[in-house]
Protein backbone atom coordinates (compact mmCIF):
# COMPACT_ATOMS: atom_id res chain seq x y z
CA UNK A 1 0.00 0.00 0.00
CA UNK A 2 2.91 2.00 0.25
CA UNK A 3 4.16 4.64 2.67
CA UNK A 4 1.52 7.69 2.99
CA UNK A 5 1.23 9.48 6.23
CA UNK A 6 -0.52 12.38 4.81
CA UNK A 7 -3.75 13.95 6.23
CA UNK A 8 -5.90 16.52 7.70
CA UNK A 9 -3.79 18.48 10.57
CA UNK A 10 -6.12 21.48 11.19
CA UNK A 11 -9.64 21.72 10.49
CA UNK A 12 -12.45 24.25 11.27
CA UNK A 13 -16.04 25.66 10.10
CA UNK A 14 -17.87 28.44 10.00
CA UNK A 15 -21.31 28.69 10.27
CA UNK A 16 -23.82 31.85 9.35
CA UNK A 17 -24.95 32.88 13.06
CA UNK A 18 -28.29 33.02 11.62
CA UNK A 19 -30.92 29.90 11.50
CA UNK A 20 -34.25 28.98 11.00
CA UNK A 21 -36.08 26.66 12.90
CA UNK A 22 -37.76 23.79 11.07
CA UNK A 23 -40.84 23.79 12.89
CA UNK A 24 -41.59 27.53 11.52
CA UNK A 25 -40.48 26.33 8.12
CA UNK A 26 -43.46 23.17 8.05
CA UNK A 27 -45.66 25.43 9.95
CA UNK A 28 -45.05 27.50 6.54
CA UNK A 29 -45.38 24.73 4.19
CA UNK A 30 -48.61 23.17 5.80
CA UNK A 31 -46.73 20.26 6.52
CA UNK A 32 -46.22 18.20 10.02
CA UNK A 33 -43.09 19.34 11.82
CA UNK A 34 -42.27 15.57 12.14
CA UNK A 35 -41.88 15.24 8.54
CA UNK A 36 -38.63 17.20 8.73
CA UNK A 37 -37.20 16.40 11.79
CA UNK A 38 -38.56 12.39 12.36
CA UNK A 39 -38.68 11.75 8.72
CA UNK A 40 -35.83 14.03 7.39
CA UNK A 41 -33.49 14.18 10.80
CA UNK A 42 -33.19 18.35 10.07
CA UNK A 43 -33.50 20.28 13.34
CA UNK A 44 -32.44 23.90 12.12
CA UNK A 45 -31.28 25.33 8.93
CA UNK A 46 -28.05 27.76 8.81
CA UNK A 47 -28.98 30.89 7.32
CA UNK A 48 -26.62 33.58 5.54
CA UNK A 49 -27.41 36.74 5.64
CA UNK A 50 -27.42 38.61 1.84
CA UNK A 51 -24.18 39.95 2.25
CA UNK A 52 -22.67 36.00 2.92
CA UNK A 53 -21.62 34.13 0.32
CA UNK A 54 -19.54 31.06 -0.43
CA UNK A 55 -16.80 33.50 -0.48
CA UNK A 56 -16.76 35.39 2.75
CA UNK A 57 -17.40 31.72 4.70
CA UNK A 58 -14.72 30.28 3.01
CA UNK A 59 -12.56 33.47 4.11
CA UNK A 60 -13.92 32.75 7.37
CA UNK A 61 -13.15 29.56 7.57
CA UNK A 62 -9.84 29.63 7.15
CA UNK A 63 -9.43 33.08 10.08
CA UNK A 64 -10.58 30.71 12.66
CA UNK A 65 -8.17 27.58 11.20
CA UNK A 66 -4.87 29.96 10.69
CA UNK A 67 -6.09 31.74 14.87
CA UNK A 68 -6.45 28.08 16.38
CA UNK A 69 -3.91 26.25 15.09
CA UNK A 70 0.13 26.44 14.66
CA UNK A 71 -0.11 27.47 11.01
CA UNK A 72 2.25 29.95 9.13
CA UNK A 73 0.89 30.98 6.00
CA UNK A 74 3.83 30.96 4.37
CA UNK A 75 3.75 27.40 4.28
CA UNK A 76 0.84 27.19 2.02
CA UNK A 77 1.39 25.81 -1.43
CA UNK A 78 -1.78 25.43 -2.84
CA UNK A 79 -5.79 26.59 -2.07
CA UNK A 80 -8.10 24.76 -3.42
CA UNK A 81 -11.91 25.32 -3.25
CA UNK A 82 -14.98 22.64 -3.24
CA UNK A 83 -17.60 24.87 -3.97
CA UNK A 84 -21.13 24.31 -5.89
CA UNK A 85 -22.36 27.64 -5.16
CA UNK A 86 -19.55 29.85 -6.44
CA UNK A 87 -20.01 33.64 -7.00
CA UNK A 88 -18.18 33.80 -10.77
CA UNK A 89 -18.28 31.62 -13.94
CA UNK A 90 -14.67 32.21 -14.69
CA UNK A 91 -12.73 33.59 -10.99
CA UNK A 92 -12.41 30.74 -8.84
CA UNK A 93 -13.47 31.63 -4.91
CA UNK A 94 -9.82 29.87 -4.46
CA UNK A 95 -7.86 33.37 -6.39
CA UNK A 96 -9.85 35.63 -4.04
CA UNK A 97 -10.27 33.98 -0.88
CA UNK A 98 -6.16 33.60 -1.52
CA UNK A 99 -6.19 37.68 -2.02
CA UNK A 100 -8.50 38.12 0.86
CA UNK A 101 -5.77 35.97 3.46
CA UNK A 102 -2.88 37.21 2.14
CA UNK A 103 -1.64 33.98 1.09
CA UNK A 104 2.07 33.69 -0.47
CA UNK A 105 1.87 34.22 -4.34
CA UNK A 106 4.27 31.31 -4.72
CA UNK A 107 0.86 29.10 -4.50
CA UNK A 108 -1.70 27.20 -6.44
CA UNK A 109 -5.33 28.10 -6.69
CA UNK A 110 -8.53 26.08 -7.75
CA UNK A 111 -12.01 25.37 -7.23
CA UNK A 112 -13.15 21.99 -7.70
CA UNK A 113 -16.16 20.94 -9.07
CA UNK A 114 -18.45 18.13 -8.81
CA UNK A 115 -21.65 18.68 -6.82
CA UNK A 116 -21.15 17.82 -3.12
CA UNK A 117 -18.00 15.41 -4.30
CA UNK A 118 -16.01 19.07 -5.39
CA UNK A 119 -14.28 19.37 -1.61
CA UNK A 120 -13.55 15.42 -1.60
CA UNK A 121 -11.81 15.75 -5.21
CA UNK A 122 -9.87 18.68 -4.01
CA UNK A 123 -8.32 16.51 -0.79
CA UNK A 124 -7.10 13.55 -2.78
CA UNK A 125 -5.15 16.44 -5.19
CA UNK A 126 -4.21 18.35 -1.82
CA UNK A 127 -2.88 14.82 -0.35
CA UNK A 128 -1.05 13.66 -3.86
CA UNK A 129 0.63 17.24 -3.67
CA UNK A 130 1.69 17.36 0.35
CA UNK A 131 3.35 13.75 0.06
CA UNK A 132 5.49 15.29 -2.58
CA UNK A 133 6.57 18.53 -1.26
CA UNK A 134 7.41 20.12 2.51
CA UNK A 135 4.71 22.61 1.97
CA UNK A 136 0.98 22.25 3.20
CA UNK A 137 -2.30 22.35 1.50
CA UNK A 138 -5.45 24.10 1.93
CA UNK A 139 -8.44 22.59 1.09
CA UNK A 140 -12.04 24.45 1.74
CA UNK A 141 -15.37 23.45 1.31
CA UNK A 142 -17.85 26.17 1.05
CA UNK A 143 -22.02 26.20 -0.20
CA UNK A 144 -25.02 28.17 0.28
CA UNK A 145 -27.60 25.01 -0.34
CA UNK A 146 -30.82 26.46 -1.58
CA UNK A 147 -33.66 24.81 -3.40
CA UNK A 148 -37.48 26.11 -4.53
CA UNK A 149 -39.89 27.61 -1.74
CA UNK A 150 -42.24 25.18 -0.60
CA UNK A 151 -40.70 21.99 -3.00
CA UNK A 152 -39.59 18.98 -0.79
CA UNK A 153 -35.80 19.61 -0.77
CA UNK A 154 -36.43 22.91 0.70
CA UNK A 155 -35.96 21.46 5.18
CA UNK A 156 -33.03 20.65 3.83
CA UNK A 157 -31.23 23.78 3.33
CA UNK A 158 -28.04 25.06 4.85
CA UNK A 159 -25.10 27.00 4.60
CA UNK A 160 -21.56 26.95 5.85
CA UNK A 161 -17.78 26.32 5.36
CA UNK A 162 -15.32 23.64 6.35
CA UNK A 163 -11.36 24.79 5.84
CA UNK A 164 -8.83 21.59 6.14
CA UNK A 165 -5.05 22.14 6.65
CA UNK A 166 -3.30 18.78 4.97
CA UNK A 167 0.08 18.47 5.72
CA UNK A 168 2.48 15.66 6.32
CA UNK A 169 2.36 13.31 9.79
CA UNK A 170 -0.90 15.05 10.59
CA UNK A 171 -2.59 15.57 14.51
CA UNK A 172 -5.93 14.87 13.59
CA UNK A 173 -6.31 11.96 10.89
CA UNK A 174 -4.15 10.51 8.84
CA UNK A 175 -5.74 8.96 5.80
CA UNK A 176 -4.80 5.28 4.85
CA UNK A 177 -3.86 4.77 0.88
CA UNK A 178 -6.40 5.74 -1.27
CA UNK A 179 -6.96 2.49 -3.09
CA UNK A 180 -9.54 4.49 -5.80
CA UNK A 181 -12.57 2.97 -4.87
CA UNK A 182 -14.32 5.60 -6.94
CA UNK A 183 -17.32 5.78 -9.08
CA UNK A 184 -18.89 7.85 -11.79
CA UNK A 185 -22.36 7.75 -13.34
CA UNK A 186 -23.61 10.14 -15.33
CA UNK A 187 -27.20 11.00 -14.34
CA UNK A 188 -29.42 14.35 -14.31
CA UNK A 189 -29.98 13.72 -10.63
CA UNK A 190 -29.35 16.75 -9.15
CA UNK A 191 -28.18 20.22 -11.21
CA UNK A 192 -28.17 24.54 -11.16
CA UNK A 193 -27.92 26.06 -14.73
CA UNK A 194 -26.18 29.32 -14.75
CA UNK A 195 -28.97 31.43 -14.22
CA UNK A 196 -30.63 29.77 -11.64
CA UNK A 197 -29.49 30.35 -7.75
CA UNK A 198 -31.34 26.99 -6.82
CA UNK A 199 -30.64 23.66 -7.61
CA UNK A 200 -33.19 20.88 -10.04
CA UNK A 201 -33.23 17.81 -8.17
CA UNK A 202 -35.31 14.76 -8.93
CA UNK A 203 -34.72 13.89 -5.14
CA UNK A 204 -36.12 10.19 -4.51
CA UNK A 205 -33.65 9.64 -7.71
CA UNK A 206 -30.79 11.35 -6.43
CA UNK A 207 -31.30 9.21 -3.38
CA UNK A 208 -31.70 6.01 -5.22
CA UNK A 209 -27.90 7.23 -7.05
CA UNK A 210 -26.64 8.05 -3.82
CA UNK A 211 -26.88 4.33 -2.84
CA UNK A 212 -25.81 2.97 -5.94
CA UNK A 213 -22.60 4.76 -5.57
CA UNK A 214 -22.42 4.10 -2.28
CA UNK A 215 -22.46 0.22 -3.07
CA UNK A 216 -20.43 0.56 -5.53
CA UNK A 217 -17.33 2.43 -3.95
CA UNK A 218 -17.67 0.05 -0.85
CA UNK A 219 -17.10 -2.90 -3.15
CA UNK A 220 -14.48 -1.63 -5.23
CA UNK A 221 -12.82 -0.30 -1.17
CA UNK A 222 -13.89 -4.01 0.20
CA UNK A 223 -11.66 -5.73 -2.80
CA UNK A 224 -8.42 -3.56 -2.68
CA UNK A 225 -8.64 -3.32 0.87
CA UNK A 226 -9.49 -6.74 2.63
CA UNK A 227 -11.24 -4.12 4.84
CA UNK A 228 -15.38 -4.46 5.23
CA UNK A 229 -17.51 -1.68 6.97
CA UNK A 230 -17.38 -4.00 10.65
CA UNK A 231 -13.46 -2.93 10.66
CA UNK A 232 -13.85 1.01 11.67
CA UNK A 233 -15.11 2.42 14.85
CA UNK A 234 -17.18 5.19 13.02
CA UNK A 235 -19.02 6.04 9.62
CA UNK A 236 -18.99 9.45 8.24
CA UNK A 237 -20.85 9.88 5.15
CA UNK A 238 -21.79 12.47 3.06
CA UNK A 239 -24.99 14.05 4.58
CA UNK A 240 -27.89 15.96 2.47
CA UNK A 241 -30.62 15.17 5.13
CA UNK A 242 -29.28 13.32 8.38
CA UNK A 243 -31.81 10.83 7.84
CA UNK A 244 -29.58 9.60 4.62
CA UNK A 245 -26.75 8.68 6.97
CA UNK A 246 -29.48 5.83 8.21
CA UNK A 247 -30.09 4.31 4.88
CA UNK A 248 -26.71 4.79 3.86
CA UNK A 249 -25.85 2.48 6.91
CA UNK A 250 -28.75 -0.34 5.79
CA UNK A 251 -27.37 -0.51 2.67
CA UNK A 252 -23.85 -1.51 3.51
CA UNK A 253 -25.49 -4.33 6.03
CA UNK A 254 -27.40 -5.55 3.23
CA UNK A 255 -23.92 -5.42 1.02
CA UNK A 256 -21.93 -6.91 3.55
CA UNK A 257 -24.51 -9.59 4.12
CA UNK A 258 -23.73 -10.85 0.68
CA UNK A 259 -20.41 -12.09 2.48
CA UNK A 260 -20.59 -12.45 6.34
CA UNK A 261 -23.04 -12.12 9.06
CA UNK A 262 -23.24 -8.78 10.37
CA UNK A 263 -23.08 -9.01 14.09
CA UNK A 264 -25.49 -5.97 15.20
CA UNK A 265 -28.79 -4.75 14.01
CA UNK A 266 -28.92 -1.53 12.00
CA UNK A 267 -30.30 0.46 14.71
CA UNK A 268 -27.90 -0.45 17.31
CA UNK A 269 -24.92 -0.10 15.03
CA UNK A 270 -26.52 3.56 13.96
CA UNK A 271 -26.75 4.68 17.40
CA UNK A 272 -23.04 3.47 18.29
CA UNK A 273 -21.13 4.27 14.79
CA UNK A 274 -23.11 7.01 12.61
CA UNK A 275 -25.42 9.04 15.25
CA UNK A 276 -22.66 10.74 17.28
CA UNK A 277 -21.25 12.75 14.51
CA UNK A 278 -24.87 13.83 13.32
CA UNK A 279 -25.97 16.84 15.31
CA UNK A 280 -23.89 18.87 13.78
CA UNK A 281 -25.79 18.36 10.12
CA UNK A 282 -29.55 18.42 11.91
CA UNK A 283 -28.57 22.01 13.62
CA UNK A 284 -27.23 23.43 9.82
CA UNK A 285 -28.30 21.56 7.19
CA UNK A 286 -26.88 20.49 3.98
CA UNK A 287 -23.67 22.19 3.08
CA UNK A 288 -23.57 20.48 0.02
CA UNK A 289 -19.09 20.10 -0.72
CA UNK A 290 -18.52 20.37 3.53
CA UNK A 291 -21.51 18.48 5.00
CA UNK A 292 -19.25 15.22 5.41
CA UNK A 293 -16.50 17.00 7.07
CA UNK A 294 -18.91 18.86 9.01
CA UNK A 295 -19.86 15.26 10.29
CA UNK A 296 -16.05 14.94 10.73
CA UNK A 297 -16.23 17.85 13.10
CA UNK A 298 -19.02 16.83 14.89
CA UNK A 299 -17.59 13.90 15.39
CA UNK A 300 -14.33 14.83 16.44
CA UNK A 301 -15.42 17.88 19.06
CA UNK A 302 -17.34 14.67 21.14
CA UNK A 303 -14.61 12.64 21.15
CA UNK A 304 -13.73 10.32 23.80
CA UNK A 305 -9.86 9.43 25.17
CA UNK A 306 -11.04 5.84 23.64
CA UNK A 307 -11.70 7.55 20.55
CA UNK A 308 -7.68 8.40 20.23
CA UNK A 309 -6.35 6.17 16.96
CA UNK A 310 -9.54 4.95 16.05
CA UNK A 311 -10.32 3.89 12.33
CA UNK A 312 -13.03 6.28 10.44
CA UNK A 313 -14.67 4.78 7.34
CA UNK A 314 -15.92 7.51 4.77
CA UNK A 315 -18.24 8.32 2.17
CA UNK A 316 -18.39 11.09 -0.47
CA UNK A 317 -21.09 11.26 -2.83
CA UNK A 318 -21.66 14.06 -5.68
CA UNK A 319 -24.49 14.19 -7.89
CA UNK A 320 -24.06 13.81 -11.24
CA UNK A 321 -22.43 11.68 -10.22
CA UNK A 322 -19.37 11.04 -8.85
CA UNK A 323 -18.56 8.94 -5.14
CA UNK A 324 -15.32 7.73 -3.19
CA UNK A 325 -15.22 5.24 -0.03
CA UNK A 326 -11.69 6.14 1.72
CA UNK A 327 -10.60 5.64 5.51
CA UNK A 328 -8.56 7.27 7.86
CA UNK A 329 -6.94 6.91 11.22
CA UNK A 330 -7.34 9.42 14.23
CA UNK A 331 -5.11 10.94 16.12
CA UNK A 332 -3.79 9.45 19.30
CA UNK A 333 -4.21 12.47 20.87
CA UNK A 334 -7.72 13.78 20.74
CA UNK A 335 -6.55 17.47 22.85
CA UNK A 336 -4.91 18.19 19.58
CA UNK A 337 -8.43 19.20 18.64
CA UNK A 338 -11.23 18.92 21.30
CA UNK A 339 -12.47 22.68 21.22
CA UNK A 340 -10.62 23.82 18.03
CA UNK A 341 -12.75 23.28 15.07
CA UNK A 342 -15.20 26.46 15.49
CA UNK A 343 -18.21 24.00 14.96
CA UNK A 344 -19.37 24.60 18.80
CA UNK A 345 -19.18 28.23 19.92
CA UNK A 346 -20.86 28.78 16.00
CA UNK A 347 -23.68 26.48 17.09
CA UNK A 348 -24.07 28.19 20.32
CA UNK A 349 -24.14 31.45 19.52
CA UNK A 350 -26.88 31.77 16.40
CA UNK A 351 -29.74 34.20 16.16
CA UNK A 352 -33.17 32.71 15.52
CA UNK A 353 -34.74 34.06 12.18
CA UNK A 354 -38.38 34.56 11.06
CA UNK A 355 -40.19 32.61 8.09
CA UNK A 356 -40.66 36.16 7.29
CA UNK A 357 -36.71 37.55 6.81
CA UNK A 358 -35.66 33.87 5.32
CA UNK A 359 -38.21 34.36 2.54
CA UNK A 360 -36.80 38.22 2.26
CA UNK A 361 -33.17 37.21 2.43
CA UNK A 362 -33.41 34.81 -0.27
CA UNK A 363 -35.29 37.40 -2.17
CA UNK A 364 -32.64 39.45 -1.71
CA UNK A 365 -30.06 36.59 -2.72
CA UNK A 366 -31.99 35.72 -5.86
CA UNK A 367 -31.91 39.49 -6.79
CA UNK A 368 -28.45 39.89 -6.07
CA UNK A 369 -27.30 37.98 -9.25
CA UNK A 370 -30.44 39.07 -11.21
CA UNK A 371 -28.91 43.05 -10.27
CA UNK A 372 -32.64 43.77 -9.24
CA UNK A 373 -31.85 44.83 -5.62
CA UNK A 374 -28.82 43.93 -4.98
CA UNK A 375 -26.14 45.58 -7.40
CA UNK A 376 -22.47 44.71 -7.40
CA UNK A 377 -21.01 48.09 -6.48
CA UNK A 378 -17.52 47.01 -6.95
CA UNK A 379 -14.55 46.09 -4.28
CA UNK A 380 -13.06 47.10 -0.97
CA UNK A 381 -9.57 45.62 0.45
CA UNK A 382 -10.92 42.32 -1.87
CA UNK A 383 -14.58 42.40 -0.28
CA UNK A 384 -17.23 42.57 -2.60
CA UNK A 385 -20.13 45.58 -2.24
CA UNK A 386 -23.60 45.50 -2.82
CA UNK A 387 -26.02 48.42 -2.83
CA UNK A 388 -27.81 47.42 0.04
CA UNK A 389 -28.11 46.31 2.50
CA UNK A 390 -23.80 45.85 3.83
CA UNK A 391 -22.89 42.81 5.53
CA UNK A 392 -22.56 44.33 9.22
CA UNK A 393 -26.14 46.42 8.94
CA UNK A 394 -28.03 42.89 7.76
CA UNK A 395 -26.27 41.01 10.95
CA UNK A 396 -27.29 43.81 13.83
N1 LIG B 1 -43.69 11.99 10.46
C1 LIG B 1 -42.58 11.21 10.36
N2 LIG B 1 -42.00 10.89 9.16
C2 LIG B 1 -42.57 11.40 8.04
C3 LIG B 1 -43.72 12.22 8.08
C4 LIG B 1 -44.29 12.51 9.37
N3 LIG B 1 -45.35 13.28 9.49
N4 LIG B 1 -44.03 12.57 6.82
C5 LIG B 1 -43.12 11.99 6.00
N5 LIG B 1 -42.24 11.29 6.74
C6 LIG B 1 -41.08 10.51 6.28
C7 LIG B 1 -41.40 9.63 5.08
O1 LIG B 1 -42.03 8.42 5.47
C8 LIG B 1 -40.02 9.42 4.50
O2 LIG B 1 -39.34 8.46 5.26
P1 LIG B 1 -38.41 7.35 4.55
O3 LIG B 1 -37.38 8.11 3.74
O4 LIG B 1 -37.82 6.58 5.66
O5 LIG B 1 -39.31 6.56 3.65
C9 LIG B 1 -39.32 10.76 4.77
O6 LIG B 1 -40.12 11.43 5.77
C10 LIG B 1 -39.24 11.65 3.55
O7 LIG B 1 -40.53 11.89 3.07
P2 LIG B 1 -40.91 11.70 1.53
O8 LIG B 1 -42.34 12.10 1.39
O9 LIG B 1 -40.53 10.31 1.06
O10 LIG B 1 -39.96 12.65 0.75
P3 LIG B 1 -39.89 14.24 0.78
O11 LIG B 1 -40.96 14.84 -0.03
O12 LIG B 1 -39.72 14.72 2.18
O13 LIG B 1 -38.51 14.47 0.00
C11 LIG B 1 -36.20 14.25 -0.52
C12 LIG B 1 -37.30 13.90 0.48
C13 LIG B 1 -34.87 13.68 -0.06
C14 LIG B 1 -36.55 13.69 -1.87
C15 LIG B 1 -36.10 15.81 -0.58
O14 LIG B 1 -35.76 16.31 0.68
C16 LIG B 1 -35.10 16.30 -1.59
O15 LIG B 1 -35.38 16.41 -2.78
N6 LIG B 1 -33.86 16.66 -1.12
C17 LIG B 1 -32.83 17.22 -1.95
C18 LIG B 1 -32.02 16.16 -2.67
C19 LIG B 1 -31.28 15.27 -1.75
O16 LIG B 1 -31.03 15.60 -0.62
N7 LIG B 1 -30.86 14.11 -2.24
C20 LIG B 1 -30.15 13.11 -1.44
C21 LIG B 1 -29.03 12.46 -2.18
S1 LIG B 1 -27.75 13.62 -2.55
Amino acid sequence: MGNYEVGIDAISVYIPPYYLELKDLALANRTDPDHYLVGLGCRRMALAPPGEDPVTMAAEALETLFERYAVSKGEIGMLLVGTESSVDEAKPVASIVHGLLGLPSRCRTLDVKHACYGATGALRLACDYVEKTARGALVVATDIALYDIGSPGEPTQGAGAVAILVRKNPKILTFEPFVEAVYTRHVWDFFRPPHRQSAIVDGHFSVQCYLEALEASYLFFREATGRSFLDFQYLLFHIPFPKMAKKALARLHQVEARFSEVPCSLEEDFERRVEPALYANAEVGNIYCGSLYLSLCGLLERAQDSDASALLGLFSYGSGSCAEFFCGRLGPDPNAWLGQTGLLEALKDRKRVTYEDYVAWREAREGEIGGKRFRFKGLDKGRRLYTSPKRDESRS
